[in-house]
């Protein structure tokens, strides 16, 4: 999808909010003018579904994940990695469970969605505004490498 018709199904999901559709019906309106709007399993699933996704947090790209605190956006398997500072090394959808939003991001120490400020625990448990848990992925660490079990 590019940047143009991203924006054109972005300014159809707020012009039916602001016509008074929330929740469900917004959702139900949406998904009926464009199917191709709604996330759906296959926008769910990681790129590398079935394989591991690793992370050398000696490379440059990723050497942020080595303070407390930081995490990284890894759009191509839709995935955030969140060094926590109670749970270790933490890897959970970039979808947002509230309204299908990729916009989850660690900030505070705890994951959260900028679309309408969900936020959720470092277990991906929902904590405001979204009702379910994000889905999480195993993470474990061999030197400076992270392996993330799509
Ligand atoms: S989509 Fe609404 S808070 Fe994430």
């Amino acid at each position: 999808m590019n940047a143009t018709n991203q924006a054109q199904k972005l300014s159809r999901f707020d012009f039916l909010k602001k016509m008074g559709f929330s929740g469900a019906s917004l959702m139900a309106v949406y998904c009926g003018v464009s199917l191709s709007s709604c996330t759906n399993e296959g926008d769910l699933a990681p790129a590398n579904a079935g394989g591991p996704a690793t992370y050398d947090m000696s490379t440059a790209a990723y050497a942020k994940l080595l303070n407390k605190g930081s995490f990284h956006v890894d759009t191509a398997n839709n995935l955030v990695i969140a060094n926590t500072s109670d749970n270790g090394y933490v890897a959970v959808t970039l979808v947002c469970t509230h309204e299908g939003r990729k916009e989850v991001s660690y900030v505070a120490n705890k994951f959260s969605c900028s679309a309408h400020g969900a936020t959720f625990d470092n277990t991906g448990k929902a904590l405001t505004v979204a009702s379910r848990a994000l889905t999480t992925y195993k993470v474990s660490q061999t030197g400076t490498v992270l392996t993330v079990n799509l």
